[in-house]
């Protein structure tokens, strides 16, 4: 892992890590470069089952984001580990389960850490975004847009709390 010590870091967590976070990841990442702002935010994703380890996204989710100019077709899946909650400043959750796993691994000073990403939307009502795996192509553009949606919500609280 690259020394984060200078960095905000953010973690976005689901369940097998190759749909909603990597949809995160990749759509943060592409704010964060947008914004030149990569060398101030450090960036991964992970997942919090161990099914899909070493696994490109689902094709479904890369699709997507494609469609909207975004390639996270480089990424691969892993599973959150103890380490993460040393390395990482913001731990986001996808849905409440990711966030009730996280909240059970995270030692007593980390779990201020761990939130729901879309406590960051300012658009959407939902506090989950929804395991699309078992849905149809639908439910892929929903989880985009409420990624990309919750994107932008944190990217403008972590300049605002860190680099201004
Ligand atoms: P993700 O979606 O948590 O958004 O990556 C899922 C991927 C795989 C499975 C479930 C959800 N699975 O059961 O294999």
């Amino acid at each position: 892992m690259t020394d984060m010590s200078n960095k905000v870091s953010v973690l976005f967590v689901c369940l097998g890590n190759i749909c909603r976070s990597p949809t995160a990841h990749g759509v943060f990442r592409h704010l964060v470069i947008q914004a030149g702002l990569e060398d101030k935010i450090e960036i991964d994703s992970a997942g919090t089952a161990a099914f899909h380890i070493g696994k490109s996204p689902d094709g479904r989710s890369t699709t997507v984001a494609l469609e909207r100019g975004i390639d996270m077709t480089d990424l691969r899946a892993r599973k959150v580990d103890f380490g993460d909650f040393y390395a990482y400043d913001y731990i986001l959750a996808m849905d409440d389960a990711n966030y009730s796993n996280l909240m059970e691994l995270a030692l007593p000073e980390h779990v201020d850490k761990v939130q729901m990403f879309l406590e960051y939307t300012q658009e959407f009502s939902e506090s989950e975004v929804p395991d699309p795996y078992y849905g149809g192509a639908q439910g892929f553009d929903h989880v985009f847009d409420l990624v990309e949606s919750a994107s932008l919500g944190l990217l403008a609280h972590i300049k605002k709390h860190h680099l201004s």
